[in-house]
């Protein structure tokens, strides 16, 4: 895809004109970044081998981390997976949004295998921001797409931060302003026993008010996934967690109440959780950087979407070996 350099290194804003054209450089094989309400996701055709394996080298993701399968519509969704009444309850109740789901394949998906790091199993997604979805449908295939930064990283939620984290290695980025959720999507699988694999904005209580009883966390088993490991979301420099008052070289990030004078940033000011949710990874962004020697967050409630919130701090603050 023939690009000149000036062009590639730069965000265009979403209009018919350039989502068309992200449709286009996709079905052609490309890697388009583009915003979706929780994060922005770097996408490549499903059902195209080398655009897949062209973006798990860009993003340095491992081979064995599955991707989410992006669709435009919930009749694309069941042919690509075995929708059960449990899926059906879901997808009616929290579809267009950010709940991923796990299922098995069906026997129509044309996804390759490699998107889905050869398992049996698949995630799929209809997500609920009208650029992402006009883009998808532009497409017309369905679109696998982590969250747009390099493995390991903190996820971007605005153009300008694809942009910097991947200069001009994409085809195209698209500018749809801030993602307004600001953290991934729940991954609830339903192969078998219902179980949350990732918190997120649909939270335990929702799912289960839809479905009853889900079991919580990923199985150990061969499967590490993205969410899985310690070491996630991670800023470069070190974050603890809890904090109250400020050490020094730290940039504090408040939030409520527990916001020192000295404070560099604040999730939200009035303790709203899912205005931390919204401004999180923006606000690790723009403290990771000298002069501060490392990041302290004040603790934040484990309810609701907090415990999203406190699952993507947690893997921040983990140890980086495992990366
Ligand atoms: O909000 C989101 O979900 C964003 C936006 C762009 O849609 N995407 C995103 O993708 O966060 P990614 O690749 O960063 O995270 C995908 C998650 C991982 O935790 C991965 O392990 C899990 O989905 N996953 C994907 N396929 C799976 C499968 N077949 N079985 C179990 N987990 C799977
Ligand atoms: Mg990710």
């Amino acid at each position: 895809m023939p690009r000149s350099g000036a062009e590639r290194s730069r965000a265009l804003p979403a209009s018919p004109e350039t989502i068309a054209q992200a449709g286009r450089l996709l079905a052609a094989g490309g890697l388009v970044a583009f915003p979706t309400e929780t994060v922005y996701g770097l996408g490549a055709d499903a059902t195209n081998s080398d655009a897949i394996a062209r973006l798990y080298q860009v993003k340095g993701r491992p081979a064995r981390n599955p991707l989410i399968v992006h669709v435009a519509d919930i009749a694309e969704a069941r042919r690509i997976g075995a929708f059960d009444a449990r899926a059906e309850r879901l997808t009616a109740k929290f579809w267009p949004g950010p709940l991923t789901l796990v299922l098995e394949r069906a026997p129509t998906c044309r996804v390759v295998p490699a998107a889905s790091a050869g398992l049996s199993t698949i995630a799929l997604r209809l997500p609920a921001h009208d650029v992402a979805r006009a883009v998808i449908a532009a497409a017309n295939t369905p679109v696998a797409a982590p969250s747009a930064n390099r493995s390991g990283r903190v996820s971007p939620t605005d153009a300008a931060a694809v942009v910097a984290e991947f200069g001009d290695a994409l085809d195209l980025v698209i500018d749809g302003g801030p993602s307004p959720v600001g953290i991934e999507s729940t991954v609830l699988s339903l192969v078998g026993t219902p179980r949350l694999l990732r918190p997120g904005f649909v939270t335990v209580e929702a799912i289960e008010e839809c479905i009853g009883k889900i079991e919580i966390g990923a199985e150990a088993g061969p499967l590490l996934a993205p969410g899985g490991l310690a070491s996630h979301y991670a800023p470069e420099l070190p974050l603890r967690l809890n904090a109250r008052e400020t050490r020094p070289g730290e940039a504090f990030i408040a939030f409520g109440m527990i916001a020192p004078v000295d404070a560099a940033a604040t999730l939200s000011a009035k303790g709203d959780l899912i205005e931390a949710a919204a401004t999180l990874y923006a606000t690790l962004r723009s403290v990771d950087r000298k002069p501060y020697r490392a990041i302290a967050v004040a603790p934040v409630p484990e309810t609701g979407i907090g415990v999203a919130i406190n699952d993507r701090l947690r893997r921040a603050a983990a140890p980086r070996s495992q990366e």
